[in-house]
């Protein structure tokens, strides 16, 4: 029951401190499954994530390097918004790893 508490807080950008997100070793991909379902798949397709946005490219068919990825919701480019101010750094490092993880090409890893 403890996860549907933290949940929405943590979505609402407050429950997350400023440590060093990026560096993280063991992200947290149920969190960035769920940001990328309400930040990005308006916009994107991807099929792990159940998401059909056709507003920007499928996700899946490219490779994306995760820092590629943090830069591209950071900054955005070409059509596609920066997103960096409504996310904490914590945030957009586990919506990249799990964008990584969820995309094969990308060299994810298995774990
Ligand atoms: C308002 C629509 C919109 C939203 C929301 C959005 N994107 Fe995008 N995204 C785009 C568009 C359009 C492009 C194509 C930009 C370009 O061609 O440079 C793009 C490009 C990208 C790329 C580069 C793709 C490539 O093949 O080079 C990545 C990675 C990406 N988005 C990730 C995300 C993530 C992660 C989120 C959520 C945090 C997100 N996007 C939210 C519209 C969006």
């Amino acid at each position: 029951m403890r996860y549907g508490r933290l949940l929405v807080p943590a979505l609402a950008g407050v429950a997350v401190g400023g440590v060093s997100a990026a560096s993280s070793p063991s992200p947290n991909l149920k969190q960035g499954k769920i940001l990328f379902v309400a930040a990005c798949g308006g916009c994107h397709t991807l099929k792990a994530a159940g998401t059909h946005g056709t507003k920007g490219p499928n996700l899946a068919e490219e490779p994306k390097s995760f820092g590629g990825i943090v830069e591209q919701i950071t900054f955005g480019g070409e059509g596609m918004p920066a997103l960096g101010q409504g996310l904490s750094r914590l945030q957009v490092a586990n919506i990249a790893a799990y964008v990584v993880k969820a995309t094969p090409t990308s060299g994810a890893r298995d774990d």
